[in-house]
């Protein structure tokens, strides 16, 4: 009997051992690993094996494809796999069965060997699985080994990675490894950052490991991590942004107790030696350390993050000893931190996952810092074990760039259900004003590098689904055939176009924006002046996408939007060549460039024409388009400072002498549609918005936003809206309109403007109310000039004129506003303008009528007749 006992024990301490040697070891259920094209099977330092390129045939799908392997051995490659590749001339699809759904790591070994088949430094390619885009014209240009690691939560039983090369380019791999990851190391719930809370939802995303830091230790190879993780070290001082600030502290890994009430806080999180090291405090226990440690990410800015930081307290000498903060991008993250608290003893892992909004990044990328709180009994230390960055997903499902496998782009509107399925397929383009602007700010690098051509050119909408078709026709286009049978403007040949800007001489520059430059040309043997943006091609889709749009384009013509005349696609390029404007923006008419001021009846014609030119955008085409950036810079004048819209076709222009791109685009923050901000949904009523803004300007001449004034009068809406309540506009109108400028006209422009600036869309007019009440401003304001002239007492019945038509209804809502309650009471003429036509004088006051139809008129003489 003692010894059945004692066989008892025996077993159950078996059985203790296997549980505890399970949190530390993990068998994945599904684990693929491929060394592409290998003869020989690839034993690895931490002692896996990967299959040869025999056994994991099976996988594989591709039709030009090429096995490549390097015939002498490569020095300092640490690890076989990377002594050859597989070489995809065509979009090739590797497939694996899973047998358990869940999170996978799955890691991509690059590194491009020398053959005499393709030079694998210049392959450029995408990798996307089913549902997210991995990696978007991605290349390969240093000689060393690059893994790139993702961990993706699969439902689907089959798995499959695409290589897609672009245009005349390669793509290839040298293994792959597909991996079970243990279910407890993403959890649903993180803290997001600001508003501190809890963010739920974290597993409906995919995440790229970017960093990985065991802090103050050593590096840790996959063949020391529980899980085949690197984490690197910054005992170097890398990632440290000052190094002097921070020492590292150890101690033996032995020390480290996994905590056993918390089973989800296991050596599977992190293996002991990242718990065993830490960066504290340089200057430790001084009586008031006044700093905090800093490290520093290069992250893509327009991204989110999931920032996993590791602690363990191996610096005190007994519990609630360190309180410390822990900031992220230069908000609170963790306040008063107390590790031991939390954990209950010392030298006891803990970990915290925070999530990182993109709107919360900085040029700076992504910043994490430690600093001593001011908590009673605080040893005046911080320290960090560890800390992981991880980009999460975007909204179309991509980890790089803003396209979704689908084309879908990111910032797209939840609300446009209806363009999605056409436009937002088709152009791709379906970025938010909002979206765009803040991660224009924040561009990363090679921004230029990765934005496809459409985000900068076309920031317009439309869900007209019959370009669909014309899509498909597209893929195999050359260039004339658009031109000749679908009437898309002229073709220019490039060489035309270098002599018409002097080979792009640098002197011809009448802008720059982020995408390039925008040149003053002159075409037809110097008789015409032309403006001409040119774009760099990076894609195959951008070209496709660069047609259409010019299709789109040269669909929208009108006297008040700026035309485009034609395009250059020769070799690649993407030029578009526009009418020239000689006097440039409505801007500097305004402010800022000590140009002679403008009248009051000038600018009132300005915002009329460029009032016309929007509503023709809104309501003019089947589709309705929305600018997206409506401002004084996008407001164009002729010779004979006729208002022109530019930009409902290219955006994001700086002027010449701002400065670069941001500096402008920072500009728009001022006319962001505040509902738009809120819930990213753009309708044509954020046009409406950002107009308003526009309105004040011309108003008041200064900027939308002005930093340098107090802070109740930086934002330009919000300042002159406080006027406007208390009734005292007048205080700050351009001090130049004194005298000329009639107050029920100034009167009747600042309503507008304030209907503009209404928070809610349903609230603002349409941009047929909005011209309608300029109109009748300009009314005004001419018989205020006609009484000052005339002393006929007969003439002055005309100083109050009547309103002018109320305009027509819009019957072509742009179709991404899908809401159809809003649209339907937008459609009702606002009732005190119907009160105002019916006690107005009977005279009818000429109407531009170029942008209605006769059928809208005959409603309209209805309504004003009733
Ligand atoms: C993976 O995603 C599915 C569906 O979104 C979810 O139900 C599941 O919990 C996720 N798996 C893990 C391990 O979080
Ligand atoms: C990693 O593992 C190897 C082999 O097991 C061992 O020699 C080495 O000391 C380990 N390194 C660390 C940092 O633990
Ligand atoms: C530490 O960093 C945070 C966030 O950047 C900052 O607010 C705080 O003032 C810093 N503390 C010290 C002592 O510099
Ligand atoms: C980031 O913020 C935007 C806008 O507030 C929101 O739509 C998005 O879901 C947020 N992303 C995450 C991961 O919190």
């Amino acid at each position: 009997m003692p010894t059945l006992l004692m066989i008892i024990v025996l077993l159950l301490m078996i059985c203790i051992s296997c549980t505890t040697n399970g949190l530390s070891s993990f068998s994945p259920k599904d684990n693929f690993l491929i060394d592409c094209a290998a003869e020989k099977v690839a034993s690895l330092p931490d002692g896996r094996q990967f299959k040869t390129d025999s056994e994991s045939k099976s996988f594989l799908q591709a039709t030009d494809d090429t096995k490549v392997s390097s015939n002498d051995p490569i020095p300092n490659l640490p690890s076989p796999i990377y002594s050859n590749a597989r070489i995809f001339i065509k979009k090739a699809k590797y497939t694996f069965p899973l047998t358990q759904p869940g999170f996978h790591w799955l890691r991509l070994h690059f590194y491009p060997i020398k053959n005499t088949i393709f030079e694998l430094h210049t392959a450029t390619f995408s990798v996307n699985t089913d549902k997210y885009v991995l990696l978007h014209s991605f290349n390969v240009n240093n000689d060393t080994p690059l893994l790139k690691e993702f961990l993706i939560n699969a439902t689907d039983p089959h798995f499959s990675i695409y290589f897609i090369p672009t245009k005349d380019s390669a793509a290839f791999i040298n293994a792959i490894e597909l991996v079970s990851a243990p279910d407890n190391l993403i959890f649903d719930t993180g803290s997001s950052l600001f508003p501190v809370g809890d963010f739920s939802g974290l597993t409906n995303y995919a995440f790229q490991t970017l960093h990985r830091i065991n802090n103050g230790g050593p590096l840790i190879t996959s063949s020391n991590d529980t899980l085949a993780r690197t984490w690197q070290s910054d005992s170097d001082g890398s990632y440290l942004t000052n190094k002097n600030l921070a020492k590292s502290v150890s101690v033996a890994t032995t020390a480290i107790k996994f905590p056993s009430n918390t089973p989800t806080i296991s050596p599977l999180i992190a293996p002991p030696t990242v718990y065993a090291s830490a960066m504290e405090m340089g200057d430790a226990g001084v009586d008031e350390p006044n700093f905090n440690v800093s490290w520093k990410f290069d992250v893509d800015t327009a991204f989110d993050y999931l920032v996993r930081l590791h602690f363990c307290d191996i610096v005190s000498k007994g519990l609630n000893q360190l309180y410390f903060n822990v900031y992220v991008n230069g908000k609170m993250a963790v306040p008063n931190l107390d590790v031991s608290a939390i954990t209950g003893a010392l030298a006891t892992p803990y970990y915290k996952d925070i999530v990182v909004n993109a709107s919360l990044m900085s040029d700076e990328g992504l910043t994490v810092q430690v600093g001593p709180a001011n908590a009673e009994g605080g040893n005046g230390n911080a320290i960090m074990n560890g800390i992981e960055v991880l980009k999460i997903s975007n909204s179309v499902d991509s980890l790089d760039g803003e396209f979704g496998v689908d084309g879908r782009k990111a910032g797209g509107s939840i609300r446009g259900k209806v363009a999605t399925a056409g436009f937002a397929m088709m152009f791709g383009a379906f970025v938010g004003l909002g979206v765009m602007v803040i991660r224009w700010n924040k561009r990363p690098p090679d921004w230029q590098k990765r934005k496809s051509f459409s985000s900068w050119l076309l920031p317009v909408h439309a869900g007209d689904t019959s370009f669909m078709n014309s899509k498909t026709s597209m893929g195999s286009h050359k260039s004339n055939f658009y031109s000749s049978t679908m009437g898309l403007g002229r073709f220019f040949s490039l060489a035309e176009l270098q002599e018409a800007t002097k080979n792009f001489d640098s002197k011809e520059i009448i802008g720059v924006g982020g995408f390039g430059n925008v040149y003053l040309g002159v075409i037809d043997e110097g008789t015409t002046k032309v403006a001409v943006k040119r774009g760099n091609p990076q894609s195959e889709q951008g070209i496709n996408e660069f047609q259409t749009e010019i299709q789109m384009l040269s669909k929208l013509r009108h006297r008040h939007l700026v035309s485009l005349i034609g395009y250059c696609d020769e070799n690649s390029e993407m030029i578009l060549v526009y009418e020239y404007m000689p006097n440039g923006h409505f801007r500097d008419h305004l402010y800022g460039k000590n140009l002679p001021p403008l009248s009051w009846k000038q600018r009132l014609e300005i915002c009329i024409g460029a009032a016309r030119g929007l509503h023709y955008l809104h309501t003019g085409t089947a589709q309705g388009i929305i600018h997206r950036d409506v401002k004084t810079t996008n407001i164009l004048l002729d010779e004979n400072f006729n208002a022109k819209v530019s930009d409902f076709g290219l955006s994001k222009d700086a002027p010449m002498g701002q400065g670069h791109v941001s500096t402008a685009v920072k500009g728009s923050f001022g006319y962001l549609d505040p509902e738009y901000f809120r819930k990213q949904q753009l309708t044509e009523k954020s046009d409406v918005y950002s107009f308003g803004v526009v309105l004040l300007e011309a108003l008041c001449a200064r900027a939308a936003i002005n930093p340098q004034l107090p802070r109740e009068q930086v934002n330009l809406a919000d300042w002159a809206m406080q006027w406007k309540r208390k009734g005292m506009v007048d205080k700050i109108v351009d001090p130049h309109l004194a005298g000329s400028l009639n107050a029920e006209s100034m009167k009747k422009f600042a309503e507008a403007a304030e209907k503009c600036l209404a928070d809610y869309g349903v609230d603002r007019p349409t941009m047929g109310d909005v011209l309608w009440n300029l109109e009748y401003a300009l009314q005004l304001q001419d018989a205020f000039t006609q009484e000052g002239k005339a002393q006929d007492p007969s003439n002055s019945t005309a100083a109050v004129p009547a309103p002018p038509t109320p305009p027509p209804n819009n019957v072509n809502n742009p179709t991404i506003v899908d809401d159809h309650s809003a649209s339907s009471r937008e459609r009702e003429l606002p009732p005190q303008q119907v009160n105002e036509n019916n006690n107005g004088p009977t005279q009818v006051p000429p109407t531009t009528t170029d942008d209605y139809s006769g059928t809208m008129f005959s409603q309209v003489n209805n309504l004003s007749g009733r």
